[in-house]
């Protein structure tokens, strides 16, 4: 049975600090890992748009030694023009790895169960895992340790990011705190799974609706866009919903003076953060960019390291 990575709590605290240690030893030594040597394949699907997740999951996966294989969400017309299960067996059958950015978590679980291989959640609906590992890469790069640490994440609190930093920061230890706006919160059962994480590694998980009050003495400070994908049709609903919810260089002084500000990319500037922090002093979202990399390098070989012990334990 292959391990995967479909949400962030698929790794327990010591696997997560296993991955993010391996991440930044591959950041110092690019190439000492050729899990993909042969080169074997990594199949990557997106049926969303991509702009970091293609060109960090194609870095990564030549630097390992692989192939990065592209599939064509579209062309493929997966769930649609054939079921996500035999996509899967077929997908499985070609590749190492699976990674796949689309709309419902429940297509990638079945992906999942049908793969053989590993599966790699490259952002849905519900999550965007392989961001958290490279976001929570960079705080460690910055402010050493990650226990204890405060974030507030200020935005669409009820996206894919803000139930990734619960489910994450809760696995890393962190405090992290929501504010959101009153119906863009995240789901009841995301920050009780938080809470649950929390009770063996001594995070919380806080909701409000004040920006100021999650940014007060926090050592991070993050948002994403208002409108996530597929969410087009709410943007002029979700400006108004949002508005004081921008990330400002006056939110950004309620914050610890050594306060990092982060963002996932793409940015609307003016928006949910000002040119000011993004472009300023503070900001590593460049960081968090190139993170991405190694991050999936570390993921990658991770999983398939698993794979690899339970085939001999087959054997
Ligand atoms: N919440 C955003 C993240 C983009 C990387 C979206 O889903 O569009």
């Amino acid at each position: 049975m292959s391990r995967h990575f479909l949400r962030d709590d698929d790794l327990s605290p010591a696997e997560q600090h296993e991955v993010l240690s391996l991440a930044a030893s591959l950041k110092q030594a690019p190439y000492d890992s050729q899990s993909l040597a042969g080169p074997r394949t990594v199949a990557t699907i997106y049926d969303k748009p991509t702009l970091r997740t293609q060109a960090s999951f194609a870095a990564a996966i030549a630097e390992l030694g692989g192939n990065p294989m592209m599939v064509d969400g579209t062309l493929a017309g997966i769930g649609k023009r054939e079921s996500v299960a035999d996509v899967a067996r077929v997908l499985g059958r070609q590749a190492s790895v699976i990674v796949w950015r689309t709309f419902a978590q429940t297509a990638l679980e079945e992906m999942a169960e049908y793969a053989g291989v590993p599966v790699i959640n490259a952002l849905t609906d519900d999550f965007h895992p392989c961001q958290l590992l490279a976001d929570l890469l960079t705080i460690r790069e910055r402010k050493g340790e990650l226990t204890g640490l405060a974030v507030a994440f200020v935005g669409d609190g009820a996206c894919n990011m803000g139930n990734s930093w619960l489910l994450a920061g809760a696995t890393a230890g962190l405090h992290v705190r929501i504010a959101a706006p009153a119906g863009h919160q995240p789901e009841e059962q995301f920050v009780a799974r938080a809470r649950e994480i929390g009770e063996q590694t001594g995070a919380t998980a806080e909701v409000m609706t004040d920006p100021k009050a999650a940014a007060d003495g926090a050592d991070v400070v993050v948002t994403d866009t208002w409108v996530s994908m597929g969410r087009e049709d709410e943007a002029a609903d979700r400006l108004a919903a949002f508005s004081g919810y921008t990330v400002t260089s006056d939110l950004m002084s309620l914050a610890s003076s050594d306060a990092i500000a982060m963002h996932c990319l793409p940015a609307y500037r003016g928006k949910e953060i000002d040119s000011d922090v993004l472009d300023g002093p503070q900001s590593v979202v460049w960081d968090e960019a190139e993170n991405r990399r190694h991050a999936q390098k570390a993921i990658i070989t991770w999983l398939l390291r698993g794979a690899e012990q339970t085939e001999e334990g087959l054997l």
